[in-house]
């Protein structure tokens, strides 16, 4: 099978961990290395986060820190959601491998410099890494396929009720983003909110009853209680993956190619992302949004790496 061969930044975080268990697990996904960025948890916690992550799966990619702030310098942790460790509800193991010693948007450099195939970038945190990545390497554009994000939203936030948090942390990384005019699919509220953690998928979760599908049930059950206590959401959005399960099957969602801009000054509105689906505004159309989700394609993928990465 022909891979997609993809970097992951990401700050884990529940929905992240997922992500990452995604990404190395599917058979068409090559993951080159996964970096980091402050978000969920301040960076040092999110990079210790995913090398536990890769010890309890036995993931050995590159891992390399990267951003510790926004652009513009701002810092602020989701433990309202993902806890005090940015990963709370299950121990994990100590890591089994190094950092890499080069910071993250180094790493995406040389990988991306390496790979004898164009590369998809999937942010999954704050979109510093990957905008700083754009910044730095201008040359290495032509060598990158797609970006894939999970963020912000077709309607209302979830950090403000216009701003989802991972826009919210750097709007001016998703602004440097949608300046690329690379290929950009847009992983919103709008669809991660259909990818929920019912009861029934619970179920399939403990039924496996491997170290893996027990300290993931762990955490998301931390994860539901959080959602349920801040959102009133008893079933909790396992928001991230989709951005890997977008590159395995684009089929399991419903996209619309429209215009995105992102609101950097509103006085109650920063980090919006203006998706105006009905072109309204006569503007080009420059992003790819997610809208709606095939639950089941998306769940089945999904467990299928959980099952996969436990044994
Ligand atoms: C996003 O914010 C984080 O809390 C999650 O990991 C996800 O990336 C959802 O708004
Ligand atoms: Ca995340």
């Amino acid at each position: 099978m022909k891979k997609t061969p993809i970097i992951l930044d990401c700050d884990p975080g529940h929905d992240d961990a997922m992500a990452i268990l995604l990404a190395a697990y599917n058979p068409a996904i090559e993951l080159l290395g996964i970096t980091t960025v402050s978000g969920n948890g301040i960076i040092d916690k999110v990079t210790e986060n995913a090398l536990r992550v890769c010890a309890l799966a036995k993931i050995q990619v590159p891992v390399a820190q990267g951003a510790g702030n926004a652009i513009l310098g701002a810092v602020e942790a989701a433990s309202d959601i993902h806890g005090e460790t940015a990963l709370d509800g299950a121990p994990l193991p100590a890591p089994t491998f190094a950092l890499e010693s080069i910071h993250g948007v180094d790493l995406i450099a040389q990988l991306v410099r390496k790979s004898s195939e164009k590369v998809t970038l999937v942010g999954t945190g704050p979109l510093t890494n990957i905008a700083l990545f754009l910044k730095m390497y201008p040359e290495l554009k032509s060598n990158i396929a797609h970006i894939v994000f999970m963020g912000g939203s077709a309607s209302r936030g979830n950090r403000t009720p216009y701003a989802e948090f991972n826009i919210w942390m750097d709007p001016e990384a998703l602004e440097v983003v949608l300046k690329s005019e690379l290929p950009i699919t847009m992983i919103g509220l709008d669809v991660t909110h259909q990818a929920l953690i019912t009861k029934e998928i619970f179920d399939k979760l403990e039924a496996m009853n491997t170290e893996v599908s027990k300290t993931m049930t762990g955490l998301m059950r931390f994860f539901a209680k959080t959602y349920n206590d801040v959102f009133e959401m008893p079933d909790p959005p396992l928001h991230d993956p989709l951005a890997i399960a977008v590159l395995i099957d684009p089929t399991v969602t419903k996209n619309r190619f429209v215009n995105v801009e992102i609101e950097l000054n509103g006085t109650h509105t920063r980090g919006a992302t203006v998706v105006d689906i009905y072109n309204r505004t006569g503007r080009k159309a420059n992003v790819n949004v997610a809208l709606e989700l095939d639950f089941d394609k998306f769940w089945n993928m999904m467990l299928d790496a959980v099952d996969k990465a436990g044994r």
